[in-house]
C-alpha cells in the first residue's frame, strides 16, 4: 500500500470502529417496496438497532436506502450486496455511511482501497482474508458464516490472523447470535432474522421491533 492508501485505510478503520459502537447486531434488510423503508427503519431503531445493512438485491433498494437516510436520521445506513466498483460508487452516492460485500474480488478491493467510504469485504477462506488484509481491510464479513464452517471455522481463522475482526452473517439467528458475539474477534453479527421478508410484506412493524429488542437483549447477555 502506498502512503496515501494507508492513510485512507486508517481513516476508514477509525470511522468503522465508531460505527460499530452502534452495533453489535446488524439487521440485513431486503426491501421490495420503497414505502416499507421508513417504517421498517423506524421499527428497528425503536427496538434498539441503529446500524443497518440495506442490500442492493431489489429494484427498490437504492430508493429505499435514500428514503431511510433522508427520513430516519437515527439510522446508520450501510449498503450491502456490493458486488462491483460501480455498486460501491452507488453506495457512496446514496450517502451510505459504510458498505459491505459478500465477497472480496481484486477489482472491488482495489476500488474500495481508494475510497473514503468504510468498506467491509466478505471472506470465507484464508486466501480471501489475506487478499482483504493486504488491501488494508482488517474488518471483514465472514460469509456465509454457518455454511462456511460456523464458529469452529472462525476460531481456526483467528489463529493465523489475530489482527482480523469479523462480522459473521449467513445463518445467524436469534438462538446462535450470542455464541458468535462471545468470540473475542467478532465485532458484530448480521442477519435477516430480525426483519424477514414475510414480516416486511405483512408490515408487521411491532413484531420487527420486538425481534430487534430480543436481539439487543441477546447481545447484552
Ligand atoms: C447477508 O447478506 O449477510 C445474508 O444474506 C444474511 O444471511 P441470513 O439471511 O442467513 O441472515
Amino acid at each position: 500500500m502506498t502512503q496515501d492508501l494507508s492513510a485512507l485505510a486508517v481513516s476508514r478503520d477509525r470511522q468503522l470502529a465508531d460505527l460499530l459502537r452502534s452495533g453489535p447486531v446488524v439487521p440485513v434488510i431486503t426491501l421490495e417496496r420503497v414505502e416499507d423503508a421508513v417504517p421498517l427503519a423506524q421499527a428497528l431503531v425503536a427496538g434498539g438497532l441503529r446500524l443497518l445493512e440495506i442490500t442492493l438485491r431489489t429494484p427498490a433498494a437504492a430508493d429505499a436506502a435514500a428514503a431511510i437516510i433522508r427520513d430516519v436520521p437515527e439510522a446508520i445506513v450501510g449498503i450491502g450486496t456490493v458486488l462491483t466498483p460501480k455498486d460501491l460508487e452507488r453506495a457512496q452516492g446514496l450517502g451510505a455511511r459504510y458498505a459491505l460485500s459478500p465477497g472480496a474480488t481484486p477489482d472491488l478491493l482495489d476500488a474500495a482501497s481508494r475510497s473514503e467510504l468504510p468498506f467491509i469485504p466478505g471472506i470465507a477462506t484464508a486466501s480471501e482474508l489475506m487478499m482483504a488484509l493486504t488491501h488494508g481491510f482488517k474488518t471483514v464479513k465472514f460469509f456465509p458464516a454457518v455454511a462456511a464452517g460456523g464458529i469452529p471455522a472462525l476460531k481456526a481463522l483467528a489463529g493465523p490472523f489475530p489482527q482480523a475482526r469479523f462480522c459473521p452473517t449467513g445463518g445467524i439467528d436469534e438462538k446462535n447470535a450470542k455464541d458468535w458475539l462471545a468470540l473475542p474477534n467478532v465485532v458484530a453479527v448480521g442477519g435477516s432474522w430480525i426483519c424477514s421478508t414475510a414480516d416486511i410484506r405483512a408490515q408487521a412493524w411491532d413484531v420487527i421491533t420486538a425481534k430487534a429488542q430480543k436481539a439487543v437483549a441477546a447481545a447484552q447477555a
